[in-house]
């Protein structure tokens, strides 16, 4: 029987089957479900029922059971789920997955088309326009054809490898389609998006267990997409579409055009919207087609992409900074809705900053509930003179935070509520408000509650302690029930006080607890950077290393010197010496050295033992690579140079070197060998 075609009522019983006859049976059943799969997913036009299909893939099941040595990890069977991970490795990507240019003018699109008319010396330009989904970027690469792995954007170099979640997607193919050649590697880019029919399905259920919502169809799909237990992810309705071809070992295509032919050949889900565009009055008309269908379509959209259509010519653009000059996203403007302000909460931030926060009507703007907005601070309030009570104009952009934009005038009979203003005391920990300009500041740093959730993501932060494990959702339950009220708490939980959080098991509390323990020893910089004082940021918090080279020294430092530092203004350092000089910071600070944290110390610029010295290296290492030694050179303030002159200090000679030696030699620079090398950088 061709199960493509049609699935019986029942199957032969199984204790009869030959291994041979199961192995047989096996291939069939997969190819069949790889192609039922795809008239589903990829094509919309299933050819069997659901329940039929269920038949089909409860057999397959069956017979894996019975013959486990048959079991394959590309089998459909495996869309259930793996066992849960500790944490979601690294993955570097094939190529540097950038991101876009991006403006809502109409005037940006015009300087983008002219600037590529310019450079690439021709009156039209040919273009394609795509719909912008608001979903999440990753990169699936495909080995001869079976996917190897799944990662997300990250920072664009490096992204984790969401793999086992990413198999229980059934949208997207565990095979590539058999129709073409299929390329030996292939590594494409696409957007991993829950419909918005799914998003309120999930939500629903969420609701029911007690659980929290998801704030929008693009959380839910990355919250679920990141799970370390990818048998959470199976049966998750996202979907994907794929837009963009990173790398193939075989023939490119020459367009994008035809890499939506390429892609979808393969079998991979690629959006029906797109339109070849000639100029930008072409393109402005699919944008606001696309707008018009906006309501309808069942995934969120927060734009159009315009890329160039030719490949050639996007490699001749090439990128700037972390852009392709090739591609540009249209955004459409911001959505804007009217309700009412019931209240006016004002919150502390993870600096101190307190914030009035509009708490509204809900109302709902382009798909997501809105139910509070910020007022940035108490001018702003009064400028747009917005109170309990008002009706308001609040807008949303794409992932910024809503804002009241204004007051809705209404007929004079109402009486209004007061103005607002500041509260004198911190509601969270009573301590005296400050003023910085527009600011209202809380001085309670590390001992105020308010500030806790906030410090403590930001301290687990990738800049800063880089504890990953530790996500939004762990820091809300230790923060709500008590378990960390300080900072310095973290380091003081057991695995077994990880264990008692939901959603732990064994592996995960583990990696967890061992990711805090080896925090303790952060690198100065990163550990100043994780202590969230305000005005000091990353390149704040290196300079800051880099002049004490030890922690103990720099929260000793008078204030004078603080403010001496050449690359540090002002207000950063006072900002430090007024963190350092509150005795509740310091309580903190003591608290986590008694725990064991010790920042690792940074070299100084004084122990920068080769600051104006010049090496020039030949010939291989045993110990170093070329770059390694590069670095070791610069880390200490020296400079590697690439050839011999009277300016070089030392040429050092590994292995096989080159006629920079017998340069070096000739001029008198004074030869080392590894080890002279090895007691020079140490
Ligand atoms: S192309 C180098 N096409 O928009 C250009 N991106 O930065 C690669 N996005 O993170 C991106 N829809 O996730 C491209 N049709 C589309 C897209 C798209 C959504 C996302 C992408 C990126 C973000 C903007």
């Amino acid at each position: 029987m061709d199960y493509k075609k049609s699935i019986p009522d029942t199957f032969a019983g199984i204790s009869s089957l030959s291994k041979n006859d199961a192995q047989k049976e096996i291939g069939r059943i997969r190819e069949a479900i790889i192609y039922h799969d795809r008239q589903y997913y990829i094509k919309n036009k299933p050819v069997i029922s659901d329940s039929a299909y269920d038949r089909l893939f409860c057999r397959l099941e069956e017979l894996e059971e019975r013959f486990a040595d048959l079991k394959s990890e590309n089998s459909p069977t495996s869309r259930v789920g793996a066992e849960p991970v500790g944490s979601l490795k690294k993955r570097r990507h094939t190529v540097m997955m950038q991101s876009l240019q991006a403006a809502l003018e109409e005037e940006k699109i015009r300087g983008f088309d002219s600037t590529i008319r310019n450079a690439a010396k021709r009156r039209t330009i040919e273009y394609m326009a795509e719909p912008k989904f608001d979903g999440l970027s990753v990169e699936l690469v495909y080995t001869n054809g079976a996917l190897e792995y799944a990662a997300t954007r990250g920072n664009g170099g490096t992204g984790e490898d969401i793999s086992n979640n990413v198999r229980t997607v059934k949208a997207i193919p565990l095979l590539l389609a058999d129709e073409g050649t299929i390329p030996a590697r292939l590594a494409v880019r696409g957007e991993i998006l829950m419909t918005k029919k799914g998003f309120q399905e999930l939500n629903r259920t969420r609701i029911a267990e007690n659980r929290e919502p998801f704030a929008n169809p693009r959380n839910a799909a990355a919250g679920t997409i990141r799970q370390l237990d990818s048998r959470n992810v199976a049966g998750v309705p996202l979907d994907i579409y794929c837009y963009e071809l990173l790398q193939t070992s075989g023939n490119e295509p020459a367009t994008q055009e035809e890499t939506f032919e390429f892609l979808s050949h393969l079998g991979l889900r690629v959006n029906p919207e797109r339109k070849k565009c000639l100029s930008v009055d072409d393109i402005a008309r699919f944008r606001e087609t696309m707008a018009e269908k906006r309501e309808q379509i069942d995934y969120d959209i927060d734009g159009i992409v315009v890329k160039v259509n030719d490949r050639p010519l996007r490699k001749k653009l090439g990128s700037r900074e972390r852009n392709p000059r090739w591609a540009f996203a249209w955004k459409f403007p911001p959505g804007k809705e009217i309700t009412r302000v019931y209240d006016i909460l004002v919150q502390v931030g993870r600096t101190g900053i307190l914030t009035p926060v509009a708490l509204l009507e809900p109302v709902d703007i382009g798909g997501v509930t809105i139910s509070r907005a910020t007022l940035h601070n108490e001018d702003e309030v009064r400028r747009k003179d917005i109170r309990v009570g008002d009706n308001v104009r609040v807008e949303r952009a794409g992932d910024v935070i809503p804002e009241v934009v204004g007051r809705v005038e209404e007929d004079g009979k109402k009486k209004r509520g007061a103005a607002f203003s500041m509260p004198e005391k911190c509601p969270s920990c009573g301590d005296t408000i400050t003023r910085e300009g527009a600011y209202h500041i809380c001085p309670g740093g590390l001992s105020c509650r308010a500030q806790l959730e906030g410090r403590l993501r930001h301290f687990a932060s990738r800049g800063a302690c880089d504890i990953e494990t530790l996500g939004d959702k762990t820091v809300s339950h230790l923060v709500k029930r008590n378990m960390v009220t300080n900072i310095a708490d973290l380091f003081a939980l057991s695995k077994d006080d990880f264990l008692s959080l939901p959603l732990y098991a064994e592996k995960s509390a583990a990696t967890l607890y061992e990711q805090i323990q080896n925090a303790k020893c952060t690198p100065l910089d990163r550990f100043i950077y994780a202590l969230g004082i305000r005005h000091v940021g990353e390149h704040i918090a290196r300079v800051l290393a880099r002049h004490f080279g030890s922690f103990d020294k720099l929260r000793n430092a008078k204030p004078e010197e603080l403010l001496h530092i050449r690359e540090i203004g002002e207000e950063s350092a006072r900002a430090v010496a007024e963190f350092f000089g509150d005795p509740r910071n310091n309580t903190s600070i003591d608290r986590m050295l008694d725990y064991g944290v010790k920042p690792e110390d940074a070299e100084t610029k004084q122990a920068q033992k080769l600051a104006g010295t010049t090496i020039v290296l030949t010939g291989e290492l045993d110990r170093y690579s070329r770059r390694e030694a590069k670095q070791r050179i610069e880390a200490l303030g020296g400079k590697a140079a690439s050839s011999v002159s009277s300016k070089t200090d030392y040429c050092v000679a590994g292995k096989r070197p080159g006629s920079k030696l017998e340069v070096a030699k000739n001029i008198g620079v004074r030869i080392l060998d590894e080890n002279e090398f090895e007691s020079l950088v140490h």
